[in-house]
């Protein structure tokens, strides 16, 4: 069987993000768990912003290019976001937006997703993946219903290098990946049956 590719998307470039230290966990949770899957985390620091007359003069940017075609490839995306402002942070919507564009080629139709929001606070950034599901189903993700995944309190659930040591944390990270890994399967199953025919 071919191997599952997992885009991995995080909403934050800050050095020593909470969001990238859940997605790391949950990649290493979720390759544990079922050996068909690969998880590939998604670089966003290069992708410029958003700006149509790039694709209209024919001078679309190099790292748009590479984005496009590596989301494109993918089985499965996952956003692991903060919350900014009681939102999502500009650089998932700018990197929805690059994937949807031009017209006709979005790349992240019909692609089966999830998202888990990660906030220091209490509410574990519940206001931003509310925000992302928007744009993320308009653009075409089938986005997981349940479970929901909100990581409250993430500076207190890690240990100095980074590994999460708090274990209800783990078993939500666990229940999540179980039940996305089952979602890609899903769709998955419905394209080789597809192909088949
Ligand atoms: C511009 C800005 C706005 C923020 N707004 C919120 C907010 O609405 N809700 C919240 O829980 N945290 C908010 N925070 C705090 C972030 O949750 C915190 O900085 C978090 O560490 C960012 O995620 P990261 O650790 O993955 O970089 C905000 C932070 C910034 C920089």
């Amino acid at each position: 069987m071919n191997k599952r590719v997992i885009g991995v998307f995080v909403g934050s470039l800050r050095r020593d993000s909470f969001s990238r230290k859940v997605a790391r966990s949950l990649s290493d949770i979720l390759v544990a768990m079922a050996d068909a899957f690969e998880v590939k985390p998604i670089e966003l620091s290069g992708l410029c912003l958003f700006d149509q007359d790039f694709d209209d003069d024919g001078r679309t940017p190099v790292a748009w290019s590479e984005f496009r075609r590596e989301v494109k490839s993918l089985d499965g995306v996952v956003f692991v976001t903060p919350e900014y402002n009681r939102s999502m942070p500009a650089l998932l919507k700018n990197a929805l937006d690059i994937g949807s564009r031009p017209p006709g080629q979005n790349v992240w139709n019909d692609k089966p997703g999830a998202i888990i929001g990660v906030s220091p606070g209490r509410l574990g950034a519940l206001a931003s993946v509310q925000a992302l599901k928007q744009p993320a189903s308009f653009v075409g993700i089938h986005l997981m219903p349940q479970p929901e995944a909100y990581v409250s309190n993430a500076a207190s659930l890690f240990d100095a290098t980074g590994r999460l040591t708090d274990e209800a944390t783990r078993r939500l990270l666990q229940n999540f990946a179980a039940a996305f890994t089952a979602w890609v399967e899903r769709f998955k199953t419905r394209d080789e049956a597809f192909d088949r025919s």
